[in-house]
This record gives structure tokens, C-alpha cells and sequence, in this order.
């Protein structure tokens, strides 16, 4: 229960972002019945000199000058911002199907080949991806299925600490948790580890940043902050990727002419491929639709998983020293504290749960678009910070001086823009392993 807690810092302020930019389609006439918006709305770009990079703080700043519930104009983008758990509750669920589709921005549009479960409309081909997904991967047969696999990576990421400890080497923790949680997603959707780590960090980079010309009509045809090349360069990265990975595939298929080897789990490609070539299939799925897809899984599950591992570390590393920022203090006490025993019986957040149904903690979202994967995070997640801090300590590495931190309290907790909320700086350390621990 404890480790819920974890996600929840990192994520309890960035989850919001997710539906700040909802465009909830208002025409003029409704206009007059918006929230209150900061009075400094300025020709063309409306609100957007109110807002810095790490938008999630910018946003909470102004909810604490604006109230739980108000207008931004963000170029010629209508947006309402939500902040407390009941105006979430009034948009996430009870008027839910008029909020349900997410933002498309150039990037995500060319970046998803625009056919992607988590960017789709909600509507039919939503609908079958997401129960294909469920049943096929991030269900619980999916989950228990690809148990191994989860415990092989944990196994071989002990293994790294345990053999760095002994000859006190660093680690570049941040890197190999990215490395883990890249392997697990890649093994259940593909059978084997591919490495997409970097156009992962890139893809959730640019999601998560500001263009410009999405924001501002005006600008629409003008891209002066160069993201258009940047996209063209991971889009042509990914793209290369996976059709190697298809193209292996249907060569192995085609030698095996259409039988299945006895006792074979087949794997999400196999099972994306079978549809691929079903002519009667009631949804029809194409090439473009398997791309989306692995990059869809590929985005979604590793940055976060890794991200929120990290966060997790560093702050049982840093605990009991800690310096409250922001967040909401009526809602829960000292809110930006480390404090997971909140959770636990009697404590303020007893019996709250991560899975969308309270609405003051929403790591994974709510309602239909919530995350399908927070059955997964939540067994990985926790299983994979118990085992290394029940047999490890750590040496921080200072990113300013090179040097081991003498004070643990000194870890920084800066952010860096992004969708997923990741660290600004990597966490090295130089593990210590404990006696008897069997992690080797
Ligand atoms: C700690 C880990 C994770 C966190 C904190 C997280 C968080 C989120 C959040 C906040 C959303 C938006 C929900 C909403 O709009 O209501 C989301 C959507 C999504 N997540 Fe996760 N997620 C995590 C791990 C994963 C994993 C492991 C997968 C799959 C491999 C995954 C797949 C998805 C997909 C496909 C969507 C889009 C769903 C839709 O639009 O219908 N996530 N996630
Ligand atoms: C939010 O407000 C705090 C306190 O006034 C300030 O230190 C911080 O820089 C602000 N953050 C953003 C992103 O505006
Ligand atoms: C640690 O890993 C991250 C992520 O892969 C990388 O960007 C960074 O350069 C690495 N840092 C060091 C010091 O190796
Ligand atoms: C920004 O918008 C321009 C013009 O629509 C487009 O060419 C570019 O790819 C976009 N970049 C991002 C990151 O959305």
C-alpha cells in the first residue's frame, strides 16, 4: 500500500495536465457561462505568457490565485482548468462523454500515425483496441502470463547493483530502470527486448512541450521553434524500428505457414498480425494500426513506470528530509511531504485507492480513457522497488560536483518538461549492498 503513495507525488500534479487542454468545443453563445479567467489575456497568444515550461506548476500557481475551477485562453485554444477533486469529478465522470477525447497536437498526430489507442476519438475503433489490449496484454492474464519476464529483468537489474557494489562503481540508475521497463513492455508486446528507449524519451518530450503553432491559428503554417524537423527525426527513427521488427516476423510467420507451435504464448505482434491478415475481421486492422500500436505501448509504459520508479527511490533515499513546494493543502496534509504512512489504516488517505474512483488522487486518470495499464504499473512497480531497496543502499552522485552527497536531504527534486514528469538531472548512485540480502 505504501508504494502508492509514490506514484502519486510524481504524478498527482501531472495527471491533471492530461485534462487541462480539454476543448470542450464551446461556441460563442456559451462563452458567457465559462469560468473566470486571469485578466491578462493578451492579443494572439491569449494566456500563454502566464505559463513557464513545467506547465503543471505553472497551472497549479494561477488554481491558487484563479480558484479550483478556470479559464485559460491559450493562443486561440479555449481551456478550463480543473484542480480540485470535485470540479475533476464533474469532468471525468459525470460529464464525462462530453470531455473524453484527448487534444491533437501536429506531434501526436504524426507521431501515433494518428491510429493510436491513447490519442484515438472515442468511438469504435477505441473500443476494440482497448478490449483487444485488455484481453491480450494488460489484463490480469496478461499480467500473470508475463510474470517471468518481469522477474528476469528484476533479477538481472539486481544482479548489475550487486556487482557494482562490490567493485563501488556508479550506476546510472535512471538509465537502467529506463532499460528495465523498456525490456518488460518490449518482451510482452514482441518476445524480445528491442530498444526504444530513446525515441521513447523523445516522443514523451515533445508531447508534453508547447508548440506553438497548434496553439496560435495564426501561426498555423509557421514553425519557428523547429519542432517539425524534430518529429520528422523520431517519427523516421520509430518508424524504421518497428517495420524491422514486422518485417522479422512475417518472415518467421510465413516459414511457419499459418501453425502455431504447440504450447507457444503467442505475443501481442503475433496476435495484431493474425488480425492484420483476417479478411472478415469486424474491425479492419492494417499495417499503420500495428505501428501505432507497439508505439503507443512503447510510450506509455516505459518512461512512466521507469520515471515513477525513480521518484520513488529518490525520495525513500532523501526520506525523512524533505522541503514542502506546492500542491493542495486543504486536500491532504502537507501534501508534497514524504509521507506513504498517510495510506496506511486511519491515516488521512486510508482506504483511498490509485484505480479513479477518488478523485484528490488520480495517478492513472478516471473513467473510460483511464489508464489500461495501472494493473501492470502496480505489479511492477512496487515488486521492483521492494526487491532493490530490501537489499540495497545508495550513494548519491552530486550532478554538480561529481562527488558522493553527504547529506542524502540535498538530492534535488527538480522536474524537467515532459508528459511524464521525469527528473532534470539522472540519479547515479554507488549501490551498498546489505548482508545476507541473496540478491547476487
Ligand atoms: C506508473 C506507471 C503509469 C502511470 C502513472 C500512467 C498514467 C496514465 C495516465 C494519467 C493516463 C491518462 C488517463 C486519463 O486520461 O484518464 C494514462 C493513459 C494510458 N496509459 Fe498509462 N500509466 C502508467 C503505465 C502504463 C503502462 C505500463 C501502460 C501499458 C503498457 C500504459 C498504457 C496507457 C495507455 C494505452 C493510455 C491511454 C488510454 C486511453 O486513452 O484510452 N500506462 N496513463
Ligand atoms: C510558482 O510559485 C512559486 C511561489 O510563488 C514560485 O517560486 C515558482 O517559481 C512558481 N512556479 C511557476 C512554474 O510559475
Ligand atoms: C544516464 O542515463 C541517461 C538516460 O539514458 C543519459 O541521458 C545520461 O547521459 C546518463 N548519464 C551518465 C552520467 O552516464
Ligand atoms: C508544430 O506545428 C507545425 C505547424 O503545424 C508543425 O510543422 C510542427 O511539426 C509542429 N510541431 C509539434 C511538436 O507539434
Amino acid at each position: 500500500m505504501e508504494f502508492q503513495v509514490l506514484l502519486a507525488f510524481s504524478f498527482l500534479l501531472s495527471v491533471f495536465v492530461c485534462y487541462l487542454l480539454l476543448r470542450p468545443h464551446l461556441n460563442r453563445r456559451n462563452h458567457k457561462y465559462l469560468p473566470p479567467s486571469p485578466p491578462l489575456k493578451l492579443p494572439i497568444i491569449g494566456h500563454m505568457h502566464l505559463l513557464g515550461p513545467l506547465l503543471h506548476q505553472s497551472l497549479h500557481n494561477l488554481s491558487t490565485k484563479y480558484g479550483p475551477l478556470f479559464t485559460l485562453n491559450m493562443g486561440s485554444v479555449l481551456c478550463v482548468i480543473a484542480s480540485t477533486p470535485h470540479s475533476a469529478k464533474q469532468f471525468l465522470q459525470i460529464n464525462e462523454l462530453a470531455f473524453i477525447r484527448r487534444i491533437e497536437t501536429a506531434a501526436i498526430k504524426r507521431l501515433t500515425y494518428d491510429s493510436s489507442l491513447a490519442f484515438a476519438p472515442y468511438g469504435d475503433y477505441w473500443r476494440f483496441i482497448k478490449k483487444l489490449s485488455m484481453n491480450e496484454l494488460l489484463g490480469s492474464r496478461g499480467i500473470s502470463n508475463f510474470q517471468h519476464l518481469r522477474s528476469q529483468e528484476t533479477q538481472s537489474f539486481m544482479k548489475l547493483l550487486a556487482k557494482k557494489a562490490k567493485t563501488c562503481e556508479v550506476v546510472n540508475v535512471t538509465e537502467e530502470l529506463l532499460k528495465l521497463t523498456n525490456n518488460v513492455i518490449s518482451k510482452m508486446m514482441l518476445g524480445e527486448a528491442e530498444e526504444a528507449r530513446e525515441v521513447v524519451r523523445g516522443v514523451t518530450e515533445i508531447f508534453g512541450e508547447f508548440n506553438v503553432s497548434d496553439f496560435i491559428w495564426l501561426f498555423k503554417k509557421v514553425d519557428f521553434q523547429g519542432f517539425g524537423k524534430r518529429i520528422e527525426d523520431l517519427f523516421f527513427k520509430f518508424d524504421t524500428l518497428v517495420e524491422r521488427i514486422i518485417c522479422k516476423r512475417e518472415e518467421i510467420r510465413k516459414k511457419r505457414n499459418g501453425e502455431s507451435r504447440k504450447g507457444e504464448i503467442r505475443d501481442f505482434l503475433d496476435i495484431l498480425l493474425d488480425y492484420v491478415e483476417d479478411e472478415s475481421s469486424e474491425m479492419k486492422i492494417q499495417r499503420v494500426h500495428v505501428k501505432a500500436l507497439i508505439m503507443d505501448f512503447f510510450t506509455a509504459g516505459t518512461d512512466t513506470t521507469a520515471i515513477s520508479t525513480e521518484w520513488a527511490l529518490v525520495e525513500l533515499i532523501k526520506k525523512p528530509i524533505f522541503t514542502p513546494k506546492s500542491s493542495n493543502p486543504k486536500l491532504w496534509k502537507n501534501p508534497l511531504e514524504f509521507r506513504p504512512e498517510r495510506f496506511l489504516k486511519n491515516g488521512e488517505g486510508d482506504s483511498i485507492d490509485v484505480r479513479g474512483q477518488h478523485f484528490q488522487l488520480l495517478p492513472f486518470g478516471s473513467g473510460r480513457r483511464m489508464c489500461p495499464g495501472v494493473s501492470l504499473a502496480m505489479q511492477e512497480v512496487p515488486a521492483l522497488l521492494g526487491a532493490i531497496i530490501q537489499c540495497f543502499d545508495f550513494k548519491v552522485v552530486d550532478h554538480k560536483t561529481g562527488m558522493i552527497l553527504n547529506d542524502v536531504g540535498d538530492i534535488d527534486v527538480d522536474e524537467r518538461p515532459g508528459l511524464t514528469a521525469p527528473r532534470v538531472n539522472n540519479l547515479l548512485c554507488v549501490p551498498v549492498e546489505r548482508t545476507k540480502c541473496g540478491a547476487t
